[in-house]
């Protein structure tokens, strides 16, 4: 005698099953997961500063070592400029900006960010006898698909450019992003972001900038509109609604090797 044991309610109770061991698993793996994706991410911008410093190819594979002998994490209140307490490695601009208590609306939004974070994390780099070489700057704002978010490396004088390293983007794979291309990040060490009269002068120029133009770097070819955005972003961050405040009270002080 045959007996059929399978029942549509027992099919349901396996299938319940199933969905909650599943549901499970995921739930324990991201949970676990969750520290080293954030010693993932921390390591990935460790490395994208020492990048900025000009440290990368000195660390070879040892950036947490590396970064914690050169690199000094600081927090700044935008507005003054002036250093204040604050959780370096725990400070997130993007949360930041997005909670209305600890940010603002620029009134010059050429960045294309719609809130600034009042603070925000410098980071003042050291050579073995601790003077100031190199200030590594966050930078954040709009390409033509999404915020772009990376560093720039200034001199002491807090006006001659060491590097511009982009980090996190959308932009399209041989066109906006060709600003991770190693050849377009070659034209910047050495160009001066103010002119003479400390005016933001840093432009990208389509076409390409002049020869010995020290304030023009090429602008990247069929994407005029990232390039649009990087000048944007640095012309952003340099002023007065960015780190204007913090380059004028300290500027003197860097370039002396101070802090
Ligand atoms: C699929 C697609 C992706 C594009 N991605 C970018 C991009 O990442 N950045 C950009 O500036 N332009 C991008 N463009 C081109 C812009 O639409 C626009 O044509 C360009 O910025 C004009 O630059 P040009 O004056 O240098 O040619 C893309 C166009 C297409 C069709």
């Amino acid at each position: 005698m045959s007996s059929n044991k399978e029942t549509f309610g027992k099919t349901l109770i396996f299938v319940f099953i199933v969905c909650l061991v599943c549901a499970a698993l995921v739930s324990i793996s991201a949970v676990g997961l969750k520290p080293l994706q954030t010693s993932n991410r921390l390591l990935d911008k460790q490395t994208k500063i020492l990048e900025a410093a000009g440290l990368l190819e000195q660390a070879g594979k040892d950036v947490k070592g590396t970064y914690a002998k050169y690199i000094e994490a600081k927090m700044i209140d935008l507005d003054s400029g002036d250093f204040v307490e604050g959780n370096t490695d725990m400070f997130d601009e993007r949360r930041d900006s997005r909670d209305v208590t600890k940010s603002s609306k620029p009134k010059n939004d050429i960045a294309g960010i719609n809130r600034r974070a009042d603070n925000a994390v410098i980071y003042l780099v050291k050579d073995d006898s601790g003077k100031v070489t190199t200030i590594v700057l966050p930078i954040i704002g709009s390409g033509l698909w999404d915020l772009m978010s990376g560093f720039i490396g200034l001199a002491p004088d807090l006006n001659t450019v060491r590097s511009v390293v982009y980090s996190e983007l959308k932009e399209t794979p041989g066109l906006g992003a060709e600003v991770l291309n190693p050849n377009w990040k070659a034209l910047w060490p050495g160009k001066k972001m103010f002119d003479e009269q400390n005016n933001i002068a840093i432009k990208l120029v389509k076409g390409g900038a002049k020869a010995g133009d020290v304030h023009g770097v090429d602008g990247l070819s069929g994407a005029t509109l990232t390039s649009n955005g990087v000048e944007h972003t640095l012309h952003f961050w340099l002023g007065d609604e960015g780190y204007g405040p913090f380059i004028t009270k300290f500027r003197t002080q860097l370039r002396d090797g101070g802090m």
